[in-house]
């Protein structure tokens, strides 16, 4: 068993205004820099690192089937507001049966109740939630340390 080589890192709506979004909940940092940082930590452990935002549900459902294809073989996905509604991601994220990790920057569970239902928790590796920007880099350095199949590191 292997190490993921081949990482993709979605994006969700509204994640694009990051930096100047809500940052009492989402910081100041942007997506451009958080995206950077992940692609520099990618680079220096050899490991090839997509990423893409999207605020258009079917586009995101598209990018996960197109991650099959691809062979991605780890996902890092922050849904944003899709978390708490979005079956049509949840049903792609278990078609392709590729290993993921859901990031959220804020606590979700220290906001309000429709933010505590998550349509992806269950199926997830597992879950970052209240690191800001961070939370990203955590689940990465997660999935650089893990096995394909998503067991134990
Ligand atoms: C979010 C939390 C969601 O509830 C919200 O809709 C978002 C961002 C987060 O990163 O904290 O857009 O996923």
């Amino acid at each position: 068993m292997t190490s993921p080589r081949n990482i993709l890192v979605l994006h969700g709506p509204n994640l694009n205004l990051l930096g100047s979004r809500e940052p009492k909940h989402y910081g100041l940092a942007t997506l451009e820099s958080i995206n950077q940082r992940l692609v520099q930590r990618a680079l220096q452990a050899g490991v090839v690192l997509a990423h893409y935002q999207s605020n258009v549900e079917g586009e995101l459902v598209n990018r996960i089937q197109q991650a099959a294809r691809d062979g991605v073989d780890f996902i890092i996905i922050n849904p944003a507001a899709y978390t708490h509604t979005s079956i049509a991601m949840r049903d792609a994220l278990a078609a392709v049966a590729i290993p993921f990790v859901e990031v959220h920057l804020s606590n979700v569970y220290a906001r309000e109740k429709f933010r505590h239902k998550s349509y992806f928790t269950d199926l997830a590796v597992g879950i970052v939630s209240g690191f800001g920007g961070k939370g990203y880099e955590l689940a990465l350095e997660y999935a650089l340390q893990s096995t394909a199949n998503g067991g134990d590191t």
